[in-house]
């Protein structure tokens, strides 16, 4: 193929992109409505075990779930219900990243409990599909990537604002290798998707009295994409005075969220999806590390509730699956309980998960043999739930 040709093959691919970029344009605009989940009966919470140690954590989650909604679930208010066909067996079966009757069964879903998938990457032993997890979140427009980390005793509590269906991942399967030596890949920022995401993270901070909200972006470099993620963000900001609004980029917010002295002065923090992905984990390190983090991922109709770490293969071939911390998958139950309404179910749920995690710890995981296992960290967050002085527990280790 000569130089013309390959341009005009780059150029018929390209314009595929967009015109599906326009189509998604559109659909944002013409808008629908949030879901009311006080109106559904039975509200249903797909439950997705995943791969690798997935399944352990997920279980435990769903024990803990199952007990804290028990008079739901027996009134017909709530029901659980497994979804099939996702492991990466699955999946590299069916050659696909969300095997089409795994998509009909999550979309008869109301929210999703999800544990860790598998995401194929280059030279492993599974085609190189797209990771489900960005496929999930993308098809059933997931938009926001809400993601707490909290460690009180540091001051730290910053909830992330992550955009979840744009930037680098929307086409991160469908970057084109123009000859062999010039890969090139699409990163994509829309009006209407950078809006519902800073419209969401200034709501957030509205209803819950936080006076201060900052975007990151890399808009000295990377101009037009983020440069638009940037103006947006200023743009919604306006219709919130009462807030603070300021600006960071990538690069130096990873250096101050290090900072002891300043870090603990953000409090919602909004960005575009990789970025989003990168700093999370950074804070959650502070946290306890990635095992301690839950994530939410919501959009309008549907909302799913996963772990922010991986599937660690690792720890099931070594057979340390049983002792993997399920701490994530309970902190993302938390947040399902809260967005479905439940929020005394959740906030008792919280308040066991701080004491028996971060305060009292008498049950401690280490990710190995030496350790609890998952198991037993689920019984004593369940024993501190029933207890009759929880709160006062709780509020005895708040500074
Ligand atoms: C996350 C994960 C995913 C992401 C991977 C598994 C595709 O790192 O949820 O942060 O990059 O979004
Ligand atoms: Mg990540």
């Amino acid at each position: 193929m000569n130089q013309i040709e390959a341009i005009e093959k780059a150029k018929d691919h390209f314009a595929k992109l967009l015109e599906a970029q326009l189509l998604r344009v559109d659909q944002m605009k013409a808008g629908e409505d949030w879901v009311d989940y006080s109106k559904l009966e039975p509200i249903i919470i797909g439950v997705v075990g995943g791969d690798g140690i997935g399944p352990y954590i997920t279980k435990e989650a769903v024990r803990v779930l199952e007990y804290v909604l028990a008079e739901e679930i027996t009134r017909g208010k709530v029901k659980l219900q497994d979804i099939p066909g996702l492991t990466i067996e699955e999946r590299a079966a069916a050659m696909k990243a969300l095997p089409e009757e795994a998509l009909l069964a999550l979309k008869k879903c109301h929210v999703i409990l999800k544990g860790p998938l598998t995401t194929p990457k280059k030279g492993d032993k599974w085609p190189n599909l797209e990771s489900a997890n960005v496929s999930m979140r993308r098809e059933l427009d997931l938009f926001a990537n809400v993601r707490p980390v909290k460690v009180p005793e540091k001051g730290i509590d910053w909830i992330f604002y992550r955009e979840n269906t744009e930037g680098e991942y929307v086409l991160g399967s469908k970057g084109f290798l123009v000859t062999d030596d010039l890969a090139v890949d699409f990163k994509i920022i829309t009006t209407p998707g950078a809006e519902r995401i800073v419209r969401l993270a200034f709501e957030y901070a509205k209803k819950n009295g936080i006076k201060r909200v900052s975007a990151v972006t890399k808009a000295n470099v990377i101009k037009t994409t983020d440069g638009k993620f940037l103006e947006t963000a200023r743009r919604v900001a306006r219709d919130y005075p009462d807030i603070q609004f300021d600006d960071w980029f990538v690069d130096i917010m990873a250096a101050k969220l290090v900072d002891e002295k300043r870090r603990k002065d953000f409090k919602v923090i909004v960005l575009p999806n990789l970025y989003g992905d990168i700093l999370t984990d950074e804070a959650a390190e502070f946290q306890g590390g990635v095992g301690t983090a839950g994530s939410a991922n919501i959009g309008k109709r549907y909302a799913m509730f996963e772990a922010i770490h991986g599937s660690a293969p690792r720890m099931v071939d070594e057979g340390r699956a049983a002792y993997a911390d399920p701490a994530s998958m309970l902190r993302a139950s938390v947040m399902l309980l809260r967005h479905i309404g439940f929020v005394e179910a959740a906030n008792r749920m919280e308040m066991a998960l701080d004491i028996c995690g971060q305060f009292e710890k008498k049950v401690v995981l280490t990710g190995r043999s030496g350790g609890a296992t998952g198991t037993q960290f689920a019984d004593y967050v369940m024993e501190t739930i029933k207890s009759p002085n929880l709160e006062s527990r709780w509020k005895s280790y708040q500074r």
